[in-house]
């Protein structure tokens, strides 16, 4: 018997509560409890999906049914929870950041080695059912060397209080680019950001990173009306080209284009080949429940998730050295 508990139930919260009670109801997982110090917002999602709930969390980590915590509260108290259920016994997936500091995710990170607790960050992208088809074709050559990656996280709606696009969606980006890269971090970051509504909170924010042999640019922003929400990616290969609208989780786009080198004269020519581009069809996998599944079959198995607590801190590492080149107005190296 499993049983995980889910602390905050708020805006993202609510997704883990709604997508583990549909793994109840499939018979994959025994057991949820919801935890809110909003008593109110609590209760409501307790009687929505005819769940238990509790307003302290020392409650969850007095529950020996309870193997197992999702914590999707404010990133601020992420290192604090996580920290005390690990050291509880129990396991952990945090939602990303995983923390907004290096140093406390560090320090997460060795606790989950030193208690052997699973320490999972939500990094949901790693989940995505077209990333998974696209890694799969990146790793066995179809798109050739990769050249160059850019990807557009674009909406027009309130900035957040707590944070700045670079902790809230770089974040995503940064760990992206070093999973399709096959890398632990980039050769160095370059970063520029704008802060025009609050002070030291950036609300657009461009970042560069270098791979050596592959640039990646990650454009992020809360004051671009791009006709709703814009998430995209796109890989350029020395072969081929892929490209995923996040919001489309069913399909992978592939152009068949590549610049093609011909010597001649002793010169060597550019042209373009350009022969066309299809759709990929994936099959329907929501990405917080494959996330939420990976979590569950490694509380039983105690295999490593896709998206761990090293994956997680070096994320954290990333969104910090494009905040300090922004900052300094200069690239940041960092080593792999
Ligand atoms: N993976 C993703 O794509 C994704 C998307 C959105 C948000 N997030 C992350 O999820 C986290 C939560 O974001 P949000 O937008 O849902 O925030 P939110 O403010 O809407 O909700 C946070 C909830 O946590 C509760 N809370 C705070 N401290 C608590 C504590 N000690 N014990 C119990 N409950 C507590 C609050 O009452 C609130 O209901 C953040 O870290 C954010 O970065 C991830």
């Amino acid at each position: 018997m499993t049983g995980i508990g889910v602390i905050g139930t708020g805006y993202w919260g609510k997704n883990h509560v709604r997508t583990y009670s549909e793994l109840v109801s499939d018979g994959f997982l025994e057991r949820v409890v919801i935890c809110d110090i909003n008593e109110k917002r609590a209760k409501e999602l307790s009687q929505a999906f005819n769940i238990d709930y509790l307003t302290d969390h020392q409650a969850l980590i007095d529950d020996s049914d309870i193997d197992a915590v999702s914590i999707v509260t404010p990133s601020p108290t992420h290192y604090q929870l996580a920290k005390e259920f690990m050291n509880a016994g129990k396991d952990v997936l945090v939602e990303k950041p995983m923390t907004m500091d290096i140093d406390e995710a560090k320090e997460l990170v060795r606790i989950s080695e030193e208690t052997g607790q699973i320490l999972m960050v939500g990094h949901i992208f790693r989940h995505h059912p077209a990333v998974k088809e696209l890694k799969h074709r990146i790793n066995i050559g179809e798109l050739g060397s990769i050249r160059l990656i850019s990807s557009n996280r674009l909406s027009f709606g309130a900035p957040r209080k707590d944070m700045g696009v670079v902790y809230a969606l770089g974040i995503h980006e940064v760990d992206m680019f070093c999973y399709l890269m096959d890398k632990d971090y980039p050769e160095s970051i370059l970063a520029d950001t704008r802060c025009t509504l609050q002070q030291d909170i950036e609300e657009t924010a461009m970042i560069s990173m270098d791979f050596g042999a592959a640039t990646a640019y990650a454009f992020e922003s809360w004051l671009m009306p791009a006709s709703g929400k814009q998430r995209d990616l796109i890989v350029v290969g020395s072969e081929k080209v892929a490209k995923i609208d996040y919001l489309k989780p069913q399909e992978l786009q592939m152009f068949d284009i590549r610049i093609a080198e011909k010597d001649f004269d002793g010169k060597t020519n550019f042209s373009v080949e350009n022969e066309g581009s299809y759709t990929i069809p994936i099959p329907y996998a929501e990405p917080l429940r494959e996330e939420l599944k990976n979590f569950i079959d490694c509380i039983r198995s105690r295999d490593n998730p896709l998206s761990n607590g090293l994956i997680g801190m070096r994320a954290v590492e990333m969104a910090e050295s494009a905040l300090e080149s922004a900052k300094k107005g200069c690239k940041i190296p960092l080593s792999n």
